[in-house]
């Protein structure tokens, strides 16, 4: 019967599904560690530790990198590339500055969204020197398609 294929097919499908995003989450020496930063006036980001966004050395091999994602472009990291060093544990912070953004490192599982008002926060593990585009993957007006940075692991 062909219901018996289809049904089938439909579950080997289901299970391939689960088993891509499975190895997505174990991806080669990236983890994500959670996404809430808590909440933050996007009117007045001036007056916040996103008036001199960038990389902070916070510990041994640990850093903060403040990310502005706004029309068309993410402050810093498309007009200069963020830059970490290899074996360090970063923690992203990432506001937006106008409308829904998002913050995916092409090639690692980190894949987010950018919420005005929101602090999205991403903690990954760099084990190795790479680099990796910074994408905006949510439409975000006109000049979407052209939202995008660098994020180079030294
Ligand atoms: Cu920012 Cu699309």
């Amino acid at each position: 019967r062909y219901e018996k294929i289809w049904t089938a097919a439909a579950l080997l499908l289901i299970v391939g599904l689960i088993a891509t995003v499975t190895y997505g989450a174990v991806g080669p020496g990236v983890k994500m560690v959670d996404d809430s930063g808590g909440t933050i006036d996007s009117g007045s980001l001036d007056e916040t530790e996103f008036a001199d966004p960038g990389v902070t050395r916070t510990g041994e091999n640990q850093y903060e990198v403040h990310v502005i994602a706004r029309q068309f472009l993410f402050q810093p990291g498309t007009t200069s590339p963020i830059r970490v060093p290899a074996n360090s544990e970063v923690t992203f912070y990432i506001v937006s500055a106008d409308v829904v953004h998002g913050f995916e490192l092409a090639g690692t599982n980190v894949n987010t969204m950018v919420v005005p008002g929101q602090v999205t926060k991403v903690s990954v593990q760099f084990d190795e020197p790479a680099e990796y585009g910074i994408v905006c993957h949510e439409y975000c007006g006109s000049g979407h398609h052209t939202m995008a940075g660098q994020l180079v692991v030294v």
